[in-house]
């Protein structure tokens, strides 16, 4: 990788910058909000809207390395979603947070920022992979997949994205009311239904299935609630380590799980995605922040 000491100015709202460990990130602006854009993995690590506190959570002990995961921001998993199918070699959530994508297009309009990479062509045969950040009242993630060989792509992926909050035991999520569960942490996989809202007070690890609908944080100690919509997902992904997984993870504080939550856009578990060739599908997350609650 080439290192830069200076930053370059790609627009008035569009600067590259080296960030933690020499990983170069774009910095987007629009009408006093901010957002940051991590080569490496196609990461989103921060999103500020104007006047607001960040939404996005990161570690403190996060690596930024070239060979590592980031801890926190919008992970891209992709192809694979938690565990390879079929090689446990493979590294968790796939290759794409793993790798440095490359740029591809830039815009700056009265409606939004905007920056597109790519997964280098090289990385995953017969697929292309594309992440476009766009920011404006709100943040748009999409994740573009085309099948470019000729058979049926099989993949499953999510954007990863971890959200700053207050107090966790003071949170809920809501949405997915009645909706199903997997719960990742019992032996069987087993299933579930949603009752209520989404209350945490212990170590929570759930892929809802087959739904499409929004969720909302509901921060009271913040006077916040982040909406969260999305398009061409069919799970919704919701995890907290809580104690005993935050002291085992090394890129995670001991006690950093009180001040995040994991609510992902995602395809995964049963809802994998079968793109016959030449076909695209692309999936989009949109984050918009709301003071609300004063
Ligand atoms: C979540 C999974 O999406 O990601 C959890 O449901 C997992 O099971 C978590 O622990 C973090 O994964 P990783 O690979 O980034 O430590």
């Amino acid at each position: 990788m080439t290192t830069i000491s200076e930053e370059v100015i790609i627009s008035d709202r569009i600067t590259l910058k080296n960030g933690s460990g020499d990983l170069r990130y774009f910095e987007l602006r629009f009408n006093g909000a901010e957002a940051h854009l991590y080569l490496h993995g196609a990461h989103v690590l921060h999103y500020q809207p104007a006047g607001q506190a960040p939404v996005l959570w990161h570690s403190q002990a996060s690596a930024f390395d070239s060979k590592k995961p980031i801890r926190g921001g919008i992970p891209v998993c992709w192809p694979w979603f938690g565990a390879h199918p079929n090689d446990p070699e493979q590294p968790a959530h796939g290759i794409a947070r793993l790798t440095e994508w490359e740029p591809v297009n830039y815009s700056a309009t009265e409606a939004a920022t905007t920056v597109t990479l790519r997964l280098p062509a090289h990385c995953y045969p017969n697929a292309s992979l594309q992440l476009s950040l766009e920011l404006s009242e709100q943040l748009s993630v999409t994740l573009t997949t085309v099948n470019t060989g000729d058979t049926d792509l099989r993949f499953t992926e999510a954007l990863h994205s971890y959200f700053a909050i207050q107090d966790i035991p003071a949170v809920t999520v809501t949405g997915l009311e009645e909706q199903h569960y997997i719960n990742q942490l019992a032996p069987d996989a087993s299933l579930h239904t949603q009752t209520g809202p989404i209350s945490f007070a212990e170590e929570t690890d759930r892929i809802y299935t087959d739904t499409a609908h929004d969720c909302t944080i509901i921060d009271p100690p913040l006077h916040r609630s982040i909406h969260i919509s999305k398009k061409n997902s069919l799970s919704t992904v919701v995890w907290n380590p809580w104690i005993d997984k935050s002291k085992r993870m090394p890129d995670f504080g001991d006690s950093e799980y009180l001040e995040m939550i994991c609510v992902e856009s995602a395809n995964c578990g049963p809802n994998l995605i079968t793109l016959a060739p030449g076909k695209t599908h692309a999936l989009q997350l949109n984050i918009h922040v709301k003071n609300n609650m004063k």
